[in-house]
């Protein structure tokens, strides 16, 4: 199978083209800039391609003819999305960058799997989000143009896949655990927020979910992040700073504070990230490891 992967450069991307490797298909990846001396996986093939010019998408994937288009290209800059400045640039790639992949996708007949967010639901109440629900409120620009996103493949192609995930965390990328460990390093203690709720996700686990998914034909809404440690046992950001810094082997203490309290973020966050992933069961695929599981493996990963 060929598969195309977009944003190969980023977390997702980097692992998907890796899984995909391994299982032995032909993998293609691409990023908007292509820099060959990176540490990229050996053994694919590079196109350098910006999703925003539509001509180059539709030439460049009719050159490759994929049989499967990953989309992990993304603007994934949540408060940056929220200056005046930087808003067409958001919707141009994540809406726009987005539609022209499914569209290209559609030239070559290709299936195509989206990465989305829960960011799409408003993060209101306690009960998980279900993957077929309709009720779309997205809090901030960067919910808006993911959900746009959603919309464009859904109007545009059949053979599709929508896999919203949350809390993202690869070895190939700047995420929460980085941003902890460098804090606890030289920080006796750090303020994280307690009344964020969901799950994280690690891109290794959740590219095996997406292979598996480009095998087959069942396509669909899927919810994916690593299972929580007890069903329906999801975690805050300051639960979860804590595990960082208990298995990392630091004694930095986490202060708990609302959102409210947390002034840095421009963009409005759900406090709502529950995430309900038995539709991957139902389905067949196999569900994503524990995310404690998922934890220390990062870990091993990023310090060896
Ligand atoms: N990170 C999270 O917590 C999270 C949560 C939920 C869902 N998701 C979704 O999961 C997917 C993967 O996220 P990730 O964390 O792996 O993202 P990431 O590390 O930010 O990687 C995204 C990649 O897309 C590239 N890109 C940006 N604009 C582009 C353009 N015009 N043309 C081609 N490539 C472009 C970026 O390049 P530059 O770096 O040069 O801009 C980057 O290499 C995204 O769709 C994201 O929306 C992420």
């Amino acid at each position: 199978m060929r598969l195309l992967i977009t944003g190969v450069n980023g977390q997702l991307g980097f692992d998907c083209v890796t899984e995909a490797l391994r299982r032995g298909h032909n993998a293609v990846g691409s990023d908007i800039q292509m820099n060959f001396s990176d540490d990229l996986p050996v053994g694919a093939a590079y196109v350098p391609m910006d999703i925003t010019d539509a001509a180059a998408v539709s030439e460049k994937i009719r050159a490759v003819s994929p049989d499967v288009i990953i989309h992990c290209a993304a603007w994934t800059a949540v408060d940056a999305a929220e200056e005046l400045e930087n808003r067409e640039k958001v919707f141009a790639v994540n809406t726009q960058g987005t539609r022209n992949i499914a569209e290209a996708a559609g030239s070559v007949n290709a299936k195509m799997i989206y990465i989305s967010t829960d960011y799409v639901f408003n993060g209101r109440g306690e009960a998980p989000w279900m993957p077929d629900c309709r009720e779309f409120a997205p809090l901030n620009v960067y919910g808006k143009s993911k959900l746009q996103g959603e919309l464009a493949v859904a109007e545009i192609l059949e053979k599709y896949f929508i896999v919203r995930t949350s809390w993202v965390f690869g070895k190939n990328g700047n995420n929460f655990i980085k941003t902890m460990l460098r804090l606890g390093a030289d920080h006796p203690s750090v303020r994280v927020v307690s009344d964020q709720i969901g799950t994280p996700t690690y891109t290794k686990d959740l590219s095996v979910l997406l292979l598996d998914m480009a095998e087959t034909e069942k396509y669909g809404y899927y919810h994916a992040s690593n299972a929580e440690t007890a069903p329906g046992r999801y975690i805050s950001w300051a639960e979860f700073a804590r595990e960082i810094f208990r298995r990392a082997g630091l004694s930095t203490e986490v202060i708990p504070i609302t959102t409210s309290e947390y002034s840095a973020a421009k963009a409005v966050r759900p406090l709502n990230s529950r995430l309900d992933k038995s539709k991957i069961g139902e389905a067949g695929f196999a569900p994503l490891p524990d995310w404690k599981d998922a934890l220390s493996r990062y870990l091993r990963e990023i310090t060896n």
